[in-house]
């Protein structure tokens, strides 16, 4: 049986952060569908196509992960995909409020749905996209924290 885990997401942009937790949710599962979400609350810095195309290039070399977006609930797109694993990264405590909400709903929707959340490396701890995306913005260096490709992408966007 192929264990399909699902790791969804906003990645604007995909950071060293998520890429830590993807390398790690490879040791779960055979399969890892990063899944960007097209609907978000806020509007993105990158288009859905960028976010998913700086995925794309980020795991290249990543045979057993699989890029893909996806609209509407994330239950019914786990439930298509056959991924009974919901990967997300905790950093701080203040993500558990939240992330149990979300956990708990998703079971609600799709009960055979078990999430499992992982802990990035210390030194990735606390990073989130929006700061490197405020620090891009302000032409700060960022160049540790995302892949080149991203630092590149981040430098063509900010640079008027
Ligand atoms: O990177 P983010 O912004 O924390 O990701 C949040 C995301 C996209 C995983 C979450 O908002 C989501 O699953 N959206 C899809 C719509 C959905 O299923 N909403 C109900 C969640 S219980």
């Amino acid at each position: 049986m192929t264990r399909i885990a699902i790791y969804p997401g906003s990645f604007d942009p995909v950071t060293r952060g998520h890429e830590d937790i993807v390398r790690r949710s490879l040791q779960l599962a055979d399969k890892l569908v990063v899944a960007v979400a097209v609907n978000l609350d806020k509007a993105p810095l990158f288009t859905l196509d960028e976010r998913v195309n700086l995925l794309k290039t980020v795991f290249q070399d990543e045979s057993r992960v699989e890029v893909r977006s996806f609209d509407g609930l994330l239950a019914d797109f786990a439930r298509e995909e056959g991924a009974r694993i919901v990967i997300r990264g905790l950093r701080a405590f203040s993500d558990f409020d939240y992330e149990s909400q979300m956990a708990l709903m998703n079971r609600q929707l799709y009960p055979e749905l078990e999430t499992v959340f992982l802990v990035p490396a210390l030194h990735l701890t606390y990073l989130s996209s929006s700061l490197v995306r405020e620090v891009a913005r302000l032409n700060g260096d960022v160049s540790t924290l995302v892949h080149p490709v991203v630092d590149q992408t981040l430098r063509e966007k900010f640079s008027g």
